[in-house]
């Protein structure tokens, strides 16, 4: 029998995130490090059939002249992760793969965005199905060159802004003949998901930013059969917070109000300076609380880029509550964690379930992802434990 072989196309391809999980895969398959921090390398998915490391070919879009090897190096020097001794036992993989990383596009990205796009090749398209059709050529050549059995799509680019939704993204149809309209200004994350769901390819967002999050999207997947899940990697600082608030609910303690402070300094921060583009991130980072607790405390959330920090984000949180005969008391905690070691491990897992469901024939929004997203589609449970108890659910489901 042959060995199954499966396709990661990630948008974004060689960014921090995308990097470090296309090493990790590397440094999986070849055994170099163990699979500390994978969810589904937990005993919870003991017998659930999921795609072996080794299986994996990946490719990808992106907008900067780059490559696997430089962009670990760079992680390497910068941020003092990874090994000299893994980057130089994994390059055969990373130029391999860095081979397969075509130009994308940066239509409806916005200035900030499309100031990173240093690559000569990048898509200059006159409208958005035009991008839809360079897009799917790619993905088609990629599946087709490397004999694929199931390919998966992964968008990991930089934060779009946000953006207002008009009456032409409620069905396949209208959303469609936008395609044709010149200036549509439909995000480049939405392009991608078009593209991946009309070929029948599940579509994972990572970042906060439209991607398949709309209702035509949604049907297309449905009548595709593949899936979509997102939006924003709940990696760090909103992990804490779904993991603190339950505990704040159970106890009856009143929040009175939970103030975040973010800094760090990678490509990510570069990008989320913009209050444009940074809005979108707030947007998904400030909904937990309030939705767990029941009520609405005072709470902000702030993002700064301090670029001496590079990957390693520091967040400070100071929570004010109030407890018996109304007495207030504060809960203060700093995370210290490098951005792409948090993130790469969770978006292997969602690919690997995400390639799972389809096999199951599962399609449209994947809910039981939900623990691993900020802001998760199709479901508004943002309490860690229940979230973990709906993926235990489906798990349970899947084992018969
Ligand atoms: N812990 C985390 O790092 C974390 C957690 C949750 C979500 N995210 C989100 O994941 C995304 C990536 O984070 P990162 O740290 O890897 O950032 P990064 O800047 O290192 O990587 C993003 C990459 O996307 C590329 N890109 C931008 N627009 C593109 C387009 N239209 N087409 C193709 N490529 C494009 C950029 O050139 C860059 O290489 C961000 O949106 C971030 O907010 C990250």
């Amino acid at each position: 029998m042959t060995q199954r072989r499966v396709g990661l196309w990630l948008i974004g391809a060689l960014g921090g995130v995308c990097s470090t999980a296309v090493l990790g895969l590397s440094a999986l398959s070849r055994k170099l490090t163990d699979t500390t921090s994978l969810v589904t390398a937990s005993p919870l998915f003991d017998g659930v059939e999921l795609d072996d490391f080794d299986t994996f070919v990946v490719g990808g879009h992106e907008i900067r002249k780059s490559s696997y090897v430089e962009a670990v190096r760079d992680l390497h020097q910068r941020s003092n992760v990874f090994s000299e001794a893994m980057i130089q036992a994994c390059t055969p993989d990373l130029e391999k793969w860095t081979a397969n990383v075509k130009p994308g596009t940066i239509l409806g990205s916005g200035p900030t965005i499309s100031k990173l796009a240093d690559h000569p090749d990048v898509q200059r398209v006159a409208t958005p199905r035009e991008a839809v059709e360079r897009i799917q050529a790619d993905l088609r050549a990629f599946r087709e060159a490397n004999k694929l059995d199931q390919v998966v799509v992964a968008n990991v680019t930089s934060t779009e802004p946000p953006k207002e939704l008009s009456d032409a993204y409620t069905s396949i149809a209208k959303f469609r003949a936008l395609l044709d309209t010149k200036d549509a200004s439909i995000p480049a994350s939405a392009l991608y998901g078009w593209a991946a769901l009309d070929l029948g390819i599940s579509y994972i967002n990572f970042t906060p930013s439209l991607g398949s999050s709309f209702p035509a999207a949604i049907q297309l997947a449905e009548e595709r059969k593949a899936s979509v899940s997102g939006k924003d990697g709940k990696t760090g600082e909103t992990l804490m917070k779904t993991v603190l608030a339950p505990m704040f609910r159970h106890r009856n303690f009143k929040v009175l109000s939970w103030v975040g402070h973010n800094i760090f300094g990678n490509r990510d921060g570069v990008v989320l300076d913009d209050p444009v583009n940074k809005a979108s991130k707030i947007q998904t980072k400030d909904q937990v609380v309030s939705s767990i607790v029941g009520y609405k405390p005072q709470t902000h959330v702030s993002i700064e880029y301090i670029q001496s920090l590079d990957d390693w984000k520091t967040a400070w949180n100071h929570i004010h509550y109030q407890g018996f005969l109304g007495t207030k008391m504060i809960l203060q905690f700093i995370w210290q964690g490098c951005d792409s070691l948090l993130a790469a491990p969770l978006l292997l897992d969602i690919v690997r379930l995400t390639l799972l469901a389809q096999r199951r024939g599962e399609s449209g929004v994947l809910k039981h992802l939900a623990c691993f997203f900020k802001s998760p589609m199709g479901c508004d449970q943002h309490d860690f434990f229940e979230q973990m108890d709906m993926l235990a659910a489906y798990v349970a489901k899947v084992k018969g």
